[in-house]
Order: C-alpha cells, then sequence, then structure tokens
C-alpha cells in the first residue's frame, strides 16, 4: 500500500426532512450571507429552493440567488458567480442540485478569493482557497458532495476540465434520498453508471495488495447492482435511493482510492463526449467503460478477472483468465445497458467523424501532453483506437 494523507471533514445530514437544518449548518460553519446555487429549475418545481429560504431565514442569514446552471457546467456562469460573489460580500457558498451545481458552486468559490483567472485551477494549479460550500444533493452520481474536485467546461474551446483542492471539498452535505425519487429514470442510471465508475476508476490499480480498498470497492459495486434495477423499477424506493445515495458518496469522497494508483482514462475520454455532445457523463461512461476496459485489459487481465468474479458472479477460467475478464466487462455493459443506457456512439448522439477532433482535445487541449495516463498510458493512436471501438 502507497503512503497516503486523506482528510474528509464533511458533515453530512442524511436523512428524510434533512434539507431543513440547511440554516443551522450554515450558521455552524461561519456563514451569514449566502450565494444560493442551483440549476435548470428542478429545485424549483420541487419546492426544495423554498425549503432552503425558509430554513435560511429562521436563523436570520441572508442570501442572494443564482440558477441556471447546465448540466455539464459552463465556465460563462462561473464567471457571473464569481462577480456576484464579490459584489455581495458573499460568505458561503450554498449548492441545491447534482455535480453540475455543486462544480459550479465550488469553481465559484474558488475564484471569488482569487485574484487571477478561476480557469488557472482548470488547468492545473491547486485549489488553496476559497470560500465555504455546502451542498443540499439531489441526484446520486457525481460524488461531488464529498469529494475535494470540481469539473467545469470551458466556453473557449469547449475543454472539460477538473479542479482540486481540500478548500472546495463541501463543510456540510445535505443528503435526503427522498429528494432524488423526482428523477427522471434516465438521469437515475447516469447516475448509478457514474458511481460504478468511480469504483472501478479505482479498483484499476496498478499498486499491489490492496485488499481493503478493494473489498470496499467491491462492497460497494454489489451494493450498486442490488439497489439499480430495484430503483428504476420502482423510482419511489426510499430505501434503495437511500443505499445508492450513500455509496455514491463513499465511492468517490476517495475512502476506498487512497494508498492506491488509480486510473481515470474512462473518465478524461468521456470528459470529451461530455464536452463536445453535451451528452449525460454517466451515458457517455457508459459507451467508454466497456471499450477502454476491453482496449487496456491485457496490462492486467488477473485483475479484470477478480473484479469479474467477485462482483460479478462469473466462473473462472484458469485456463483462458482473458475469457473470464472479457465475461465481466460484458456483464457490466449488459446491466448498464438493461438500466437504460446507450450502448454505442450512435444512440449517444456522437459522430464518428469527429474522432480526431476528440482525440485532439483529450490528449493535446489546454496543454496537455500528447497522451493521457492512468492504469496504461494512452497515445493520441490509443485514444482513437478506443473511440473507434465505441462506435
Ligand atoms: O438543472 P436541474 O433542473 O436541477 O436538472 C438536473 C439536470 O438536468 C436534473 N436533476 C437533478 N436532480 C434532480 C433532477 N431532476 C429531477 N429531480 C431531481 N431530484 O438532472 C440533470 C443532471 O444533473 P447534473 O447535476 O448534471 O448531474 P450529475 O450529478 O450527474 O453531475 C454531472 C456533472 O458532474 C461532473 C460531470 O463531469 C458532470 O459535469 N463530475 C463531477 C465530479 C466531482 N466533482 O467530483 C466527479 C464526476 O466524475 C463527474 O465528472
Ligand atoms: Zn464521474
Amino acid at each position: 500500500m502507497n503512503n497516503f494523507n486523506f482528510y474528509s471533514p464533511t458533515y453530512f445530514a442524511f436523512g428524510k426532512d434533512a434539507e431543513n437544518q440547511v440554516g443551522a449548518l450554515v450558521r455552524r460553519f461561519d456563514g451569514s450571507n449566502v450565494l444560493l446555487h442551483y440549476g435548470g429549475g428542478s429545485v424549483v418545481r420541487s419546492g426544495l429552493l423554498e425549503r432552503v429560504k425558509a430554513s435560511l431565514d429562521r436563523e436570520g442569514i441572508e442570501y442572494v440567488s443564482l440558477g441556471g446552471v447546465k448540466p455539464n457546467p459552463r465556465s460563462g456562469l462561473v464567471y457571473d458567480g464569481i462577480d456576484l460573489a464579490r459584489r455581495e460580500g458573499v460568505n458561503f457558498v450554498l449548492a441545491l442540485g447534482g455535480g453540475s451545481t455543486i462544480d459550479s458552486a465550488k469553481a465559484i468559490a474558488a475564484g471569488a478569493v482569487y485574484d487571477g483567472d478561476f480557469w488557472d485551477f482548470y488547468a492545473g494549479k491547486p485549489i488553496e482557497k476559497a470560500l465555504p460550500v455546502g451542498t443540499v444533493l439531489t441526484i446520486a452520481a457525481a460524488g461531488s458532495e464529498g469529494s475535494p474536485d470540481s469539473v467545469i467546461t470551458n466556453e473557449r474551446g469547449m475543454y472539460k476540465r477538473g479542479a482540486s483542492g481540500d478548500a472546495i471539498r463541501p463543510r456540510f452535505s445535505v443528503l435526503n434520498p427522498a429528494l432524488t425519487q423526482t428523477l427522471p429514470p434516465y438521469q437515475t442510471a447516469c447516475g448509478i453508471t457514474d458511481i460504478l465508475a468511480h469504483l472501478y476508476e479505482r479498483y484499476l490499480t496498478n499498486t499491489k495488495e490492496v485488499e481493503v480498498t478493494d473489498r470496499l470497492i467491491e462492497a460497494l459495486m454489489l451494493t450498486m447492482i442490488h439497489e439499480g434495477p430495484r430503483v428504476i423499477e420502482n423510482p419511489d424506493n426510499y430505501e434503495a435511493r437511500a443505499n445508492i445515495m450513500w455509496a455514491g458518496m463513499m465511492a468517490h469522497n476517495n475512502a476506498c482510492g487512497v494508498g492506491r494508483s488509480q486510473d481515470w482514462n474512462s473518465h478524461n475520454i468521456e470528459h470529451e463526449l461530455s464536452a463536445l455532445y453535451d451528452c449525460a457523463h454517466g451515458a457517455g461512461l457508459a459507451v467508454t467503460m466497456p471499450a477502454v476496459f476491453r482496449y487496456v485489459m491485457h496490462h492486467d487481465v488477473m485483475r479484470f478477472a477478480q473484479v469479474a468474479v467477485r462482483v460479478w458472479g462469473c466462473p473462472m477460467d484458469f485456463f483462458h483468465p482473458e475469457a473470464t475478464a472479457l465475461a465481466g466487462i460484458e456483464a457490466l455493459r449488459r446491466f448498464i445497458t438493461d438500466l437504460g443506457m446507450p450502448r454505442n456512439f450512435y444512440e449517444l448522439g456522437a459522430h464518428e467523424a469527429d474522432i480526431p477532433k476528440l482525440v485532439d482535445m483529450l490528449c493535446n487541449g489546454d496543454g496537455r501532453p500528447g497522451f493521457i495516463t492512468g492504469f496504461v498510458t494512452l497515445n493520441a493512436e490509443d485514444c482513437a483506437n478506443i473511440y473507434h471501438m465505441m462506435v
């Protein structure tokens, strides 16, 4: 196991009606003037925005609102949010929504206290200072409610890039599984796929003997396999929603990723798809993961065979472990497409003719060195081959 430092101080309020604690939580973390940030309207329709405002009013906390975050959040609204936060003297940023809203809130929080262009952080500068961030989560997916990460699309070039730093880890996150019951089935399935992807990106490691994190990841994968179909069948199944919501947080706050190298090639390859076609991140991952895994599996066939046996219940073929590995990848593909996820470029709305552009954005965009690296290093030709496998 590699050396590591792990600091994950987010306070979680979990369960029915937990959003009514928001005012007290903002107060607890020293907020008195809040920027309320949300998306395209689901929090208005569900009444969540009004409930949160009432909770802030009860504590005498002031607020200004900025809605309009789009899925795959854009740099433009982040600049608007930074201006607003500075103008209004905001001292706390509260996100109501999913990963897109939370990531936009994190970018505003970091940018508001930084003299340069906030994009510097998405070009590699670590985030060391930010306004405190809180979240009320409405979709189990990205794990941003417990992560030190934020992913934003730069409209000048449509690059989708991540930034990181403990300063943007939420001070608190409110997780009420009932809030996810209004999700359309497609978004629920996207979330389940993203959570599985966060687990795979950590499972695919070059570090030896990391049994404790292997086993944690396997437990969370098994939970998703059990609960995913139940929640698609019955969107009002609170208990299934609750298990998925907490698994989604644990999949990505890095408790299962410490002490081991991680992959993230599938995420990097997918991010160019959601940047270019504005598809849902989880849907892009559904098409990306099986192709990447088939392409790289010979790097460590036994790792793929292990997850196939332990998680997907495939029989171990000791004479042909690659057959077991492939059976596991196929089981994953079948599971996510059965949930309603796309199978290929066509179903995702992507175009084969764009592959050279995708590869260029992925490998060279925004100062990248001509390749990406994770479980294996992939050059431009490898990335083109992988995109072609998705067609
Ligand atoms: O905008 P509204 O109206 O709220 O609608 C949203 C949006 O259209 C809707 N929605 C959310 N909760 C709802 C709901 N509709 C009905 N009822 C509810 N309860 O769902 C749509 C998708 O929302 P979004 O926030 O985009 O989803 P998600 O949480 O999947 O976030 C995706 C973004 O997170 C990034 C992705 O790249 C993508 O940009 N990621 C962030 C990570 C991080 N910060 O750690 C890691 C991830 O790997 C990921 O890359
Ligand atoms: Zn993801």
